[in-house]
């Protein structure tokens, strides 16, 4: 295969910011073939504004002209629409979060084992130049003690979309916006495995009138899902995580802290910074990185694309993405009981 043909399935905001623009720059491995939308009108524009040939309205359809998709639609729709199209031969890159339920992950999983079809999540924040620095630095800090998260906005609840409707997307602020930097502590811890959570999911604010919201209007009476969310994670070598996320909540401006304290040394995330005690002193290394989120969607379509070409490793695994999605459900279910959730190894949570 020459050229890798591309569908586009969901034609909104995160597919024409993000995927088509990032396909673009990357034609010499890619052409975009295919748009599909359940809203006709926005598949026509899109594929106007960005010159692509075919339009659909069945996202099926679309299937029999291209190579791979990129599913850009809300939550529910993940899973179902990733595998009708690993069972009819096409590589996926999926929105995240990968699905709103472990058991739609898993069948995720097994059918793009079963079809050796490339399957991928949009953790983009993985191909940032810090996060990639900060993966090397891993093997300076020794084992990893307590990692931090503070992925906070002041008042930035999506007002586009199905994004407060629990129905479709799942959740609120944790599914949405938390689970990038559950992602990114996962996949930085490399293989430790959750043992025990306990959370505590909030919309109190969402909920009280005439709130002020920076991305659009929200209707705080049919706001149904979380806007800030709390969480304690242990995990079985006894490593420990403290996690707080919001898209709403009273502070004084929005924070994207991830940290990771280990024996040997430590790491701050963004801005990359490395924590050692060298010769004596204490040290900070700090490392010029820009984070740029266009720049790191452009990174991510080009691992994906050359995955699918067999040209590259895929650096978000499925099997890596799956346990994001069990640790998520396992603080909604915290919070929903009231009590901690023990996860089995590799099982299911009890
Ligand atoms: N990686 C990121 O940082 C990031 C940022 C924003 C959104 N997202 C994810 O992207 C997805 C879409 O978000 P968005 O902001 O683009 O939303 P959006 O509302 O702007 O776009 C969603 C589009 O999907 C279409 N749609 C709905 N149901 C469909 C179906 N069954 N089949 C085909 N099309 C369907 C809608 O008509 C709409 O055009 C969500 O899963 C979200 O979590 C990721």
């Amino acid at each position: 295969m020459l050229k890798l043909r591309m569908g586009i399935i969901g034609a909104g905001r995160i597919a024409q910011d993000r995927h088509i623009p990032a396909y673009l720059q990357l034609q010499e491995k890619v052409e975009v073939a295919a748009v599909q939308d359940l809203d006709q009108a926005r598949a026509e524009e899109a594929a106007a504004s960005f010159n692509i040939p075919h339009v659909f309205y069945d996202y099926r359809d679309l299937f029999s002209v291209v190579d791979a998709v990129t599913i850009c639609t809300p939550n529910k729709f993940h899973a179902e629409i990733a595998i009708a199209a690993m069972e009819a031969g096409i590589h996926v890159l999926c929105e995240k979060p990968m699905a709103i339920t472990t058991a739609e992950c898993e069948r995720m999983l097994e059918v793009s084992r079963k079809n050796k079809k490339v399957l991928s999540v949009a953790y983009h924040y993985r191909y940032t130049e810090s996060a990639q620095v900060a993966k090397q630095a891993m093997q300076e800090i020794g084992d990893p003690l307590v990692t931090r998260i503070q992925a906070l906005r002041q008042r930035k609840v999506p007002g586009w979309g199905v994004f407060i409707n629990k129905e479709m997307q799942g959740g609120g602020s944790l599914i949405d916006y938390g689970c990038h930097f559950l992602d990114l502590a996962l996949w930085l811890l490399d293989g430790l495995e959750p043992a025990e959570v306990t959370g505590t999911a909030y919309n109190r604010l969402s909920k009280t009138p005439d709130q002020i919201n920076e991305w659009g209007n929200i209707d705080h009476e049919t706001f149904e899902v979380d806007d800030h969310v709390s969480s304690y994670v242990r995990f079985e070598n006894g490593a420990s995580m403290l996690f707080e996320c919001s898209w709403a909540a009273n502070i004084k401006e929005d924070t994207t802290h991830i940290s990771i304290s280990g024996v040997k040394g430590g790491i701050n995330v963004f801005p990359f910074e490395l924590y050692q005690s060298r010769q004596g002193v204490l040290t900070t290394t700090e490392v010029m990185t820009e984070d740029n989120h266009k720049k790191a969607a452009f990174f991510q379509a080009k691992n994906f694309i050359e995955s699918c070409l067999g040209e590259a490793e895929l650096i978000c695994k499925p099997e890596q993405t799956l346990k994001v999605t069990k640790l998520i459900e396992s603080i909604y279910k915290s919070s929903e009981i009231g009590s901690s959730v023990k996860l089995q190894l590799g099982g299911d949570e009890s």
